[in-house]
């Protein structure tokens, strides 16, 4: 097992940084790219191990993207909607590619938040009205956490779980099937958890509460609580 070490607050500024960038880039219109990797593909060992994450990224998120943009080849109609724009109004994207729209749409939006996620676990957690907003819904994080791993393992078959806002500012703990995103049902996502097969099933076959157990030692808080004063204001 390698030695890790734990991140220091600049490294973790340097990683919001970046992140702020990609959630910038969900308001480009298509032709759609696949984003960086905010860290080396090692970079979550070994939690998450390095093949897992250059295939997950590197093929399953590259395989949305790709057919993302081939859905919306010709449709100048919607040419010029965000990737956010195309989930939110999924109802009013051409029902010829609404399927593919949501699919793959929804498995690039997913992805591009799910790297900025994650990072070298790290001694902080949720902080300033986060922290706040949590204990009040939630009693505390360690709650929280609970509740999202049970989301996760009620998730049948492919799916993610979630951490949203809803319409009144809520903080609310659900699944969804599928690529499906929080956006499509008027819910602003903070924090989502992949439970497909393809995330976890290398190193952790068939043992989801291990991976969730993993990903929740991975969590980029400092991420989660700026991402929360934005999507609330
Ligand atoms: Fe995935």
């Amino acid at each position: 097992m390698k030695t890790k070490i734990l991140m220091t607050r600049r490294e973790a500024l340097v990683l919001s940084a970046g992140a702020a960038a990609a959630v910038s880039a969900s308001a480009q219109p298509a032709p759609f790219t696949l984003p960086k990797l905010p860290y080396a593909a090692d970079a979550l060992e070994p939690y998450i191990d390095a093949r897992t994450m250059e295939i997950h990224h590197g093929k399953h998120h590259q395989a949305y993207v790709d057919n993302l943009n081939k859905a919306l080849s010709g449709q100048t109609r919607i040419a010029g909607w965000s990737l956010d724009e195309l989930l939110r109004r999924l109802g009013e994207v051409p029902e010829s590619i609404r399927t593919a729209v949501r699919n793959h749409g929804g498995g690039h939006a997913n992805h591009s938040l799910f790297w900025q996620l994650l990072a070298p676990p790290r001694q902080s957690g949720p902080a300033g009205a986060l922290q706040k907003a949590i204990d009040a819904a939630f009693g505390s994080r360690s709650a929280l956490e609970e509740k999202l791993k049970a989301a996760g393992m009620q998730v049948f078959g492919s799916g993610w779980a979630w951490l949203s806002l809803d319409a009144q500012n809520r903080l609310t703990v659900h699944g969804l099937p599928n690529q499906d995103s929080p956006l499509m049902e008027n819910r602003r996502p903070l924090l989502g958890i992949d439970v497909w097969e393809h995330a976890y099933y290398l190193k952790y076959q068939n043992r989801r509460a291990d991976y969730l157990d993993a990903v929740l030692r991975l969590i980029n808080w400092d991420f989660v609580s700026d991402r929360f004063e934005r999507l609330r204001a």
